[in-house]
């Protein structure tokens, strides 16, 4: 039975939804993603115009998904007839693609190339998290990005490469850049340096700022492709803006399938939170905690990291925008630094604690027993959509330590729990 369609936005006129085809490959071992359900989005959604500064696409209309939690989020977005709404240019989310998901290998580094090379979107796992990958110098495969994404385009987006000529080619490095890049790359950090002149990076990627953030993976998967594409390829996390890391493909695939092309499945990430990004500025700044520590890249440099602003959090400006107040959610609502559990909550434990309440709560999932950072940071992000699957109250989450990973895990969750 045809299921009833919420009302649109006045101005806007949504085109048919489409069912999601799944394509069984008739090689290399490939699974086909899922068919998703026909969905009410809707009811909940909403919609934004954003401008990008890109000469190639001057009024990009891009919408967000919201709840981006959501399977039915795929169904946000997918409007044909912009000019009736009297937009231009208009970037539509494709949301009828069949998204072939291959196991890592020779073969799937090189369909990701290919793909890339085509102006199409490609997932692959980082040892971070699991990266959509976009050729750097094609404004319009980056505008698909945003849009399938849901992301703001005030966003800029991480250049991954391969090696360190092709990181000089885009960006230039100080003296003490260099010294990080040599110190900790390949590996779970960001550098943002001023361009390069005739950077190849689109402007739309960069969000018209005069810097460029760049990133050389370690996970032999990233590298492969990168080697293979031989491009520099822009890449945020492959969830839907505002949603929780992915750190399975399983995740891209509930989050992305029928938005992007390829996902390629190299099984669970190591690190399991975002890169660690430092603003190679006059004072270098830890604009994002992420998965390498402050106090290793204190020891590289010799000097305390300085801190953004304090500003820095609201929505309107942000330094590095990843650091938006409310991200990283889950539909559930997050309540920190728990010391005990209400009915119908689930728990996401860290260390050895058994808490008051345990017995009445919907799930718990335990980060690290033995109270280890590391192992914290790697379960983060699963264990946030697990849980949240269960359609708990809220998520309760005990304190973690303020050191080491636990600055990049408690970041997560801070941002995580911020009302919406
Ligand atoms: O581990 C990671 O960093 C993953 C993997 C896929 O590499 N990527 C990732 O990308 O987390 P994304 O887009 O989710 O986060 C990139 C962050 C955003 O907060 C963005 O604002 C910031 O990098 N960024 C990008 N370019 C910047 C720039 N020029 N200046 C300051 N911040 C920048
Ligand atoms: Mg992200």
């Amino acid at each position: 039975m045809p299921r009833r369609q919420a009302p649109l936005p006045a101005q806007i006129r949504r085109g048919p939804v489409r069912k999601i085809r799944a394509r069984r490959p008739t090689r290399g071992g490939g699974r086909s993603a899922k068919p998703l359900e026909n969905g009410n989005f809707w009811k909940n959604g909403r919609s934004g115009r954003i401008r990008t500064c890109d000469p190639c696409v001057p009024n990009a209309v891009l919408y967000r998904a919201e709840p981006h939690s959501d399977k039915k989020a795929a169904y946000s977005v997918g409007f044909d007839a912009p000019q009736a709404a009297g937009l231009r240019n208009f970037v539509s989310v494709k949301m009828d693609l069949e998204t072939l998901i291959l196991p890592a290998g020779q073969a799937a580094s090189e369909a990701a190339a290919r793909t890339l090379a085509a102006g199409g979107l490609v997932a692959f796992p980082t040892e971070t998290v699991y990266g959509l990958g976009a050729d750097a110098a094609n404004a319009t495969a980056i505008a698909h990005l945003y849009a399938a994404k849901g992301r703001p385009a005030f966003n800029p987006l991480i250049a991954h490469v391969a090696d360190l000529a092709a990181a000089r080619r885009i960006g230039r490095f100080d003296a003490r850049a260099l010294k990080l890049a040599e110190a900790f790359w390949p590996g779970p950090l960001t550098l943002v340096v001023p361009k390069t002149e005739g950077c190849p990076v689109a402007e739309l990627a960069t969000a018209g700022l005069d810097t460029v953030a760049i990133r050389i993976p370690a996970h032999p998967v990233a590298q492969a492709i990168l080697r293979a594409f031989g491009g520099a390829v822009v890449a945020p996390s492959a969830n839907i803006s505002g949603h929780v890391s992915p750190t399975l493909a399983a995740h891209v695939e509930s989050d992305l399938s029928g938005r992007i092309d390829l996902i390629v499945d190299g099984g669970p990430v190591e690190v399991g939170v975002e890169s660690t990004i430092i603003g190679c500025f006059e004072a270098p700044m830890l604009l994002r905690p992420g998965g390498l520590s402050r106090e290793r890249i204190e020891a590289v440099l010799g000097v305390p990291l300085a801190r953004p602003p304090a500003d820095e959090s609201d929505d309107s400006q942000p330094l590095a925008p990843g650091m938006l107040a409310s991200h990283y959610a889950p539909r559930a609502c997050v309540r920190l630094n728990a010391r005990d559990v209400s009915p119908g909550e689930a728990l996401l434990a860290f260390g050895p604690a058994r808490l008051p309440g345990l017995e009445a709560a919907a799930a718990v999932m335990n980060l690290s027993r033995a109270g280890d950072l590391d192992e914290a940071a790697a379960n983060l992000f699963g264990y946030l959509r697990t849980l949240d699957a269960k359609g708990p109250r809220a998520i309760a989450v005990m304190a973690i330590p303020e050191e080491g990973l636990g600055e990049a895990i408690n970041d997560r969750l801070r941002r995580a729990a911020v009302a919406r």
